[in-house]
């Protein structure tokens, strides 16, 4: 097959799926994500906004520093300072590229940039001609180009491409298209632009109408061959279009759509796991490829089926996504060197002999309690070690919980503050209630509860429950985790990692804004 049939994945989960709220990343979850998606063969990552915070600058850095066999991208406004900063982020990576967008519909030129079209022209012209400056491969995005006019959409094209830009970007930021319309964009201006054939052509499609990964394939059948998708399709508001549906998509209906990515499909669920436990966003159990139940077939009708032929109901092997790859069970035997040799083949190595030694401690603590241990009860351990890691100013030290039946549950927690032990007691609806209201009642952060959820890490009693708190003070949004097979103590570990994270106080910048 010649490789004008090959689709570019370009993954911007690091980028856009970071702008869902509430699912900020620090440098290192970021870092750990991009191996995964390297591993996975991920064309293209967009780690990140360089110029949005020196937090994402450093992440863009130390992804480009570190990841070597997939091209790394920075988003950029068309603006000087932003392409420079991508510019610096990226001055080490193998091979680099700047993604830079300007809006290109009526709405967004006249309320947001508050710019006449030629200005914009001109603009996105500066914009590309600087940032190749820098670096070959250029990336211009028209941004709500789904509501922009289709003749003015080919002048800025037409522009960009003669000034350098390799890749033009067609998104559907607002989630607006449907699939046929979207598609006959896509074809319009391919044959309408007299140097399309100078560009690849690709599409970001949002989901607000649940349409994300229709009209990105619609498009790809139109001509289009990069798409730009986030694992688990997370994302600005309803979301992106989901990496894991575009890939198999393309790989089962191969005898309609007639292309191909480079995909190593089998990376799918671990990437999948690990994003989910970086951000707390659990996926939804009947989500397709990633979801628990994606291959359980639960009637009688189909299972026997099933039993008889498994193409009967199944149109893909839940192994050629990952799933049950490498489980390798562990117990209270398994050694130190087993145990970092695993976190290894999964992908979420630990960064220094400190933070290996206290989650080999948990793993002891663990396997005391629990009887086989799991992959995904190992990603548990690593992140709930990352999670009280650090300069923290509130750490768990103790908790003691009453509930019983006819009885108000009450909580006694003691906290290290900044150091120092201080302890409370609290009651509430429930256990849960009353031990957050005993951290708060010793900590005052002022903030509101805007999520509580628990997951059991893998099945059976004596499973680990991974608990997400979503806090918001003053407009931001930060989840915090804790992961524990006592779900009270996994609840206020995250809780008091939230805490943590709202005193860490990170700010960033919006692309949009
Ligand atoms: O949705 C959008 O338009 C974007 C651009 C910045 C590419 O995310
Ligand atoms: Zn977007």
């Amino acid at each position: 097959m010649s490789d004008s049939n090959r689709v570019i994945i370009f993954d911007t989960t690091l980028r856009d799926g970071e702008q869902s709220p509430g699912a900020s990343m620090t440098r290192d979850e970021k870092l750990r994500i991009a191996r995964q998606l390297e591993k996975m063969r991920v064309d293209v990552i967009e780690a990140g906004f360089a110029i949005a915070s020196q937090g994402d600058f450093e992440a863009v850095k130390a992804i480009a520093d570190t990841v070597r066999n997939s091209t790394i991208c920075s988003l950029s406004r068309a603006l000087d300072k932003d392409i420079d900063r991508a510019g610096e982020a990226l001055r080490n990576a193998n091979s680099g590229r700047i993604h830079t967008f300007i809006a290109t519909s009526p709405i967004h030129m006249k309320y947001k940039l508050q710019m006449q079209p030629d200005q914009v022209v001109e603009q996105a012209v500066k914009a590309v001609t600087r940032a190749r400056n820098l670096m070959d491969d250029v990336e211009f995005s028209l941004e709500d180009a789904s509501r922009s006019e289709f003749d003015f959409m080919c002048r800025i094209i037409e522009q960009v491409i003669d000034a350098g830009a390799r890749t033009i970007n067609i998104p559907d930021t607002v989630g607006y298209a449907v699939p046929q319309e979207f598609a006959a964009t896509i074809a319009r201006l391919i044959q309408n632009i007299p140097n399309a054939d100078k560009a690849i052509f690709s599409v970001h499609c949002h989901n607000d109408l649940g349409l994300a990964v229709a009209n990105s394939l619609a498009a790809v059948s139109a001509g289009a061959r990069q798409v730009e998708c986030t694992v688990n399709g997370l994302g600005e508001r309803a979301g992106n279009a989901s990496l894991e549906e575009i890939v198999m998509a393309i790989r089962t209906r191969h005898d309609t759509l007639g292309v191909t990515t480079n995909i190593d499909s089998t990376q799918i669920v671990p990437a999948s796991k690990l994003v989910s436990s970086v951000t707390g966003f659990p996926v939804q159990p009947n989500k397709a490829i990633v979801g628990a139940n994606a291959f359980a077939h639960e009637s009688g009708i189909h299972q026997d089926g099933m039993l008889k032929h498994r193409e009967t109901y199944e149109i893909m092997t839940a192994e050629s996504v990952g799933w049950h790859t490498n489980r390798m069970v562990m117990g209270k035997h398994s050694g130190r060197n087993a145990f970092r040799a695993r976190l290894e083949e999964l992908g979420t190595s630990v960064a220094s002999e400190a933070e290996l030694n206290d989650a080999f401690a948990r793993f002891k603590d663990l396997a005391d309690k629990k009887h086989e241990i799991f992959d995904e009860d190992l990603m548990a351990l690593v992140s709930d070690t990352r999670a009280t890691a650090g300069n923290e100013t509130y750490r768990l030290s103790s908790l003691r919980v009453t509930s019983q039946t006819g009885e108000v549950p009450e909580s006694s927690v003691t906290l290290m503050v900044n150091g120092q032990e201080q302890s409370a007691q609290a009651v509430g609806s429930g256990p849960v209630d009353a031990t957050f209201k005993a951290i708060e009642s010793m900590v005052q952060s002022g903030s509101s509860l805007e999520l509580y959820s628990v997951n059991a890490i893998t099945s059976g009693t004596d499973s680990q429950g991974e608990v997400t708190v979503r806090l918001e003070l003053g407009g931001r949004i930060v989840n915090g985790l804790g992961a524990d097979t006592d779900i009270i103590i996994a609840s206020a570990k995250a809780y008091v990692h939230a805490l943590n994270l709202l005193e860490a106080n990170v700010q960033k910048a919006h692309p949009q804004v």
